[in-house]
């Protein structure tokens, strides 16, 4: 057992945990987060998506201990001063149907859109292809994603335009 200190959701957490033990698992079982899921429990699915210092990773891979000293953001640390554009727009166009995947799709975009505000449509393709969907085709993710990154490139526009 060994005591270690994260940064999650912008609050540093201590927590004991097992050598064995999962982000994934310290994450639900110990610190009272529930948004990830566990799908598959060997990183095919992407339901336990969380960003590990920014990057979108894979939490049932993770061994807690290894994070220690980094930053965990999950969904319930996005927009947690208010809905993001991107949360925004997926309840607008009302992208998700049972919303297991959701918070993976929304942390895996996020991690993208944080990099690269106007992605290609190849880039979202590729930044979502760990996050399985069972109800929508993928389509309207897609497509929400990209509806977002072309108000990036306005907004880029306008900035632009400004004296
Ligand atoms: Fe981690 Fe499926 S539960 S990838
Ligand atoms: Fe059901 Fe994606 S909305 S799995």
């Amino acid at each position: 057992m060994k005591e270690i200190a994260i940064r999650l959701n912008g609050e540093i957490r201590r927590v004991v945990v097992n050598p064995n033990e999962t982000l994934l698992d310290v994450l639900r079982g110990k610190l009272g987060i529930k948004t990830p899921k566990e799908g598959c429990g060997r990183g095919d699915c992407g339901a336990c998506t969380v960003l590990l210092d920014g990057k979108a990773v894979r939490s049932c891979l993770i061994l807690a201990i290894e994070t220690d000293g980094q930053s965990v953001v999950t969904l319930e640390g996005v927009g947690r001063k208010g809905p993001t554009a991107l949360q925004k727009a997926f309840v607008k166009n009302n992208t998700f149907q049972c919303g297991f995947c959701a918070p993976g799709v929304i942390l895996s975009a996020s991690a993208l859109l944080a990099g690269k505000p106007q992605p290609t449509e190849h880039e979202v393709r590729e930044a979502l292809a760990g996050n399985l969907c069972r109800c929508t085709g993928y389509e309207p993710i897609v497509e929400t994603v990209l509806a977002v990154a072309r108000k990036n490139g306005r907004k880029a526009t306008i900035r632009r335009k400004r004296p």
